[in-house]
């Protein structure tokens, strides 16, 4: 299609390096779209005649009914999806098919066609975490109030709830919805009439093509429109965030599925077992999650360090983009489902939630709290008498709670039999009314409003 000027073919390497056609066919869809819309604009701006036109468009629907039945025939002769689709439009309709690539190049094509298919993406990804979502949200209503071990530096710190930790996911999942939200809204302008990189002579309608492919509006400048990326790594950078959360979440499962932690079973559904040892379940779904965020990271790297050097404005280093963002938008996707899938099979064990929430000394925070606020004394202070009862809790082998009357006294004489109430993990959690805390009542709020909201 652009030899006229060579006069010998590539070599077998050449080609092997600069076809593109086993990745971009996933483009096809997008590609035919965007020719679609770009003949009917050619025939509305009297550039090409309207029965060519029409051949055009007509053609191009055969070709994707070609494809979608797997029946079209790819070559690697013709180098990409645009040149194979045009090449097959010709053999299908002959001449008229050579005018459909008047007023364009397949610079502004292939970035008409990627945005369209990033654009797809970005939906699919936040249907894919609203799914998650609620599926946390499930977990977090049946769970609202069971307590649980909270921890920081992963030792135990003080009790929350079950709900409140699964809450704590629905916040992260709904930022990367909105990250994807935002990048969609961002990338929405269409390239397509950018022609190779200064526009075009031919009095093209660019409205009317972008208006066809349902963006905002058409790029402004010309340049740009062919040579930016930014759309792709602004989605490969919110699909790596969202995968690191996914990884937090997985490594947790991983956690609290082992029998040390005991908090969680896994439905069989969603884990493996052993070869050689008849005991084990493994939560292999987690960990595969929790391997593939590195994948996905990575296709954020590769395509920044694509694009770092590049001067202004394509350059067929460019043809890299999309092997890594179909991998990338294909992993998180696939982790997304599956992660979902996990969240909503998971079993949490309640009693051990309980039992765990309450060692460690986890309520020493509250006791603090109470020579505060009963006995007027400085947190400071209460933080060091509360240090010497656990000192003496841990001597003794028994929960701060249980510790003798004299004991407790000779720590502070204002101490009274209240604080072991306080003690317990109920009235741990039930205390923590701020705003965003993890008592009950806040965390039912919090659902209340996710629920409302997805
Ligand atoms: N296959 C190419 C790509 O994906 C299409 C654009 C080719 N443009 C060019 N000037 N050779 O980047």
């Amino acid at each position: 299609m652009w030899g006229g000027r060579f006069a010998a073919s590539p070599d077998a390497a050449m080609q092997a390096i600069n076809a593109s056609i086993d990745v971009d066919r996933r483009l096809a869809a997008e590609d035919i779209a965007g020719s679609r819309a770009h003949a009917a604009m050619l025939a509305r701006t009297g550039i090409v005649s309207d029965s060519d036109a029409q051949a055009i468009r007509e053609g191009l629907l055969t070709v994707m009914s070609e494809i979608a039945a797997g029946t079209f025939p790819f070559s690697a002769d013709l180098e990409d999806i645009h040149m194979n689709v045009e090449a097959r439009l010709r053999d299908l309709i002959g001449e008229p098919a050579g005018r459909l690539h008047t007023a364009r190049s397949r610079n502004d094509q292939v970035a008409t066609d990627f945005r369209l298919w990033v654009r797809g993406q970005c939906d699919a990804a936040q249907d894919g975490l609203a799914v998650l979502m609620r599926a946390l949200l499930g977990q977090a209503e049946a769970g609202a109030d069971w307590p649980m071990p909270g921890f920081t530096h992963l030792q135990v710190a003080q009790p929350v709830t079950w709900g409140h930790h699964m809450l704590a996911y629905v916040e992260m999942f709904a930022r990367d919805r909105a990250r994807f939200a935002d990048a969609r809204a961002r990338l929405n302008e269409c390239p397509l009439g950018a022609a190779a990189l200064a526009g075009t002579s031919f009095p093209i309608d660019r409205a009317m093509t972008a208006a066809e492919l349902g963006f905002d509006r058409p790029c402004a400048n010309s340049l740009d429109a062919v040579s930016a990326r930014d759309f792709a790594l602004e989605f490969l950078s919110t699909a790596a965030i969202c995968a690191t959360h996914l990884s937090r979440l997985a490594e947790e499962i991983v956690i609290w599925s082992s029998a040390q932690f005991g908090f969680v079973r896994l439905s069989d559904r969603w884990a493996t077992g052993s070869s050689i040892m008849p005991q084990k379940k493994n939560p292999d779904a987690a960990e595969l999650i929790r391997a593939k965020t590195g994948r996905i990271a990575g296709a954020l790297v590769a395509l920044l360090t694509v694009m770092k050097g590049l001067p202004l404005t394509y350059s067929k280093d460019m043809q890299e983009d999309k092997e890594q963002v179909f991998d990338a938008a294909d992993t998180l996707l696939l982790a997304l489902a599956a992660m979902a899938g996990m969240i909503a099979d998971l079993t949490p064990d309640r009693t051990a939630l309980r039992q765990a929430a309450g060692a460690g000394h986890a309520t020493a925070t509250d006791l603090a709290d109470w020579l505060v606020r009963r006995l007027g004394l400085p947190f400071r202070e209460a933080h060091h008498i509360t240090g010497r009862l656990v000192a003496a809790a841990e001597a003794q082998g028994c929960a701060l709670a249980d510790l003798p009357d004299p004991v407790l006294r000779a720590a502070h004489p204002g101490i009274t039999e209240e604080i072991r109430e306080v003690l317990t993990v109920e009235a741990s959690v039930a205390s923590r009314q701020s705003h965003g805390g993890t008592a009950p009542d806040q965390v039912r709020a919090q659902i209340a409003r996710w629920k409302e909201q997805l």
